[in-house]
């Protein structure tokens, strides 16, 4: 959580978005592929990211609860239009313009993942 929080925060740092991490170092042990969740986190970060502007504020939190391992993600962007929230789940469904050039965060991304693989 950590190193992908450090690593993915720095371009969010850039255009002037707060970040603030509140990480539970005394988490249960969970089963899981550690590559992919730092995906998943990954995804999260980026998601808020695009949807921030200057001076908004990005907070990863995660905690126990009733014996859950929990992970939140919370952005003070421009939130999802309440028509949009039933299709977040659905498979490649995005609001977004789709580049054909990989702009750096997904280069950046990309690269991180490529270390993963072969480390
Ligand atoms: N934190 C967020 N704030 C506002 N909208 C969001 C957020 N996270 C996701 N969304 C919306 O959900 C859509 C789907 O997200 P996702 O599945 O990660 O695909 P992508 O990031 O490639 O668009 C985004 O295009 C965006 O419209
Ligand atoms: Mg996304």
């Amino acid at each position: 959580m950590k190193e992908t929080w450090e690593l993915y925060t720095c371009s969010a740092v850039k255009k002037g978005i707060r970040v603030e991490n509140n990480l539970d170092d005394d988490l249960h042990e969970i089963m899981g592929s550690r590559k992919q969740i730092k995906q998943v986190l990954l995804n999260f970060i980026q998601n808020a990211e695009k949807a921030c502007s200057q001076g908004d504020k990005i907070i990863v939190k995660t905690y126990m609860n009733s014996g859950w391992v929990c992970l939140e993600v919370r952005d003070t962007g421009k939130g999802i239009h309440p028509d949009h929230v039933d299709k977040l789940f659905s498979p490649f469904f995005t609001t977004e313009q789709k580049e054909p050039v990989l702009d750096w965060p997904y280069v950046n991304a990309l690269s991180q993942i490529i270390m993963d693989v072969f480390s």
